[in-house]
């Protein structure tokens, strides 16, 4: 049992960096080309990575099953560890707890997040092509704004903090000038990659997607699907 129990942890940790981390990051591009070249600079890149060969394959193999057996054991891995910051001397100890928090978040706001658009695409609901106007959608609403903003914050932090203690955990970052490095690299990380994404929130709010939204409800209501 104890030695299952090292395995599943290790796949776990292994998976949080390949293929999620990398996931996240060309998510992250994807999602800023709306900031670098508006609606049609989103649908530009959306198009790009949905014509890429076998990417259903890639999507399952490199997002679905890892995010599913991270994400589900990861909750049994916070639900089990006792968080107790009351006892914590030290910094670490906090983002220990917060590593937990973190993911408990990344995990509701990743299940919303992803029935609001993938799911809505593989219903047949909205096309690729609607995806800039379905988040135009979403965060011009005030709530949803505030939660996607919280989960953005989260998974960033989770991200980040993870890369941290994958490098520890691994045996990367040995000692503490090396972890004490590594911090500084992946707070500076946690700050740009969290602006990029805020960036993009904000992008999709813009009017330029409002049109493309206008549009979108108005197929909605003549095709009397929405
Ligand atoms: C979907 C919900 C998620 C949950 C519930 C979750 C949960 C967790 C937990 C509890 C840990 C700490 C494991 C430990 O210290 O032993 C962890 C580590 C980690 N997670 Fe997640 N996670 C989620 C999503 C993600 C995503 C999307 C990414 C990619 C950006 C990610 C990347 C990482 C990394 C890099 C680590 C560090 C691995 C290590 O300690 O060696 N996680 N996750």
């Amino acid at each position: 049992m104890k030695g299952n129990s090292y395995y599943s942890r290790r796949i776990h940790s292994l998976l949080g960096v390949i293929p999620l981390s990398m996931f996240i990051i060309s998510h992250m591009l994807t999602n800023f080309s709306a900031v670098e070249g508006g609606a049609e600079g989103f649908k530009a890149a959306v198009k790009f990575i949905n014509g890429l060969p076998i990417v259903l394959v890639l999507e399952i193999v490199g997002i679905w099953l890892p995010l599913l057996f991270h994400g589900i054991y990861g909750l049994y891995i916070a639900y089990q560890s006792n968080i107790n910051t009351g006892q914590f001397q030290y910094g670490r100890n906090w983002a220990f707890a917060l590593q937990r928090i973190s993911g408990v978040i990344t995990f509701i706001f990743v299940a919303w997040h992803v029935y609001q658009t993938r799911i809505q695409v593989l219903l047949g609901n909205i096309s690729y092509g609607d995806l800039g106007a379905t988040m135009n959608a979403i965060v011009t609403n005030n709530l949803y704004f505030f939660f996607y903003m919280i989960g953005v914050v989260a998974s960033m932090f989770h991200f980040s903090n993870g890369m941290w203690a994958f490098l520890v955990s691994w045996g990367i970052t040995v000692g503490p000038r090396a972890q004490r490095f590594s911090s500084y690299v992946w707070m500076i990380v946690f700050v740009i990659a969290t602006g990029m994404f805020m960036a993009s929130l904000l992008a999709f709010r813009g009017d330029e997607f409002k049109d493309a939204s206008a549009a979108v409800e108005t197929l909605r209501t003549l095709a009397n699907i929405g």
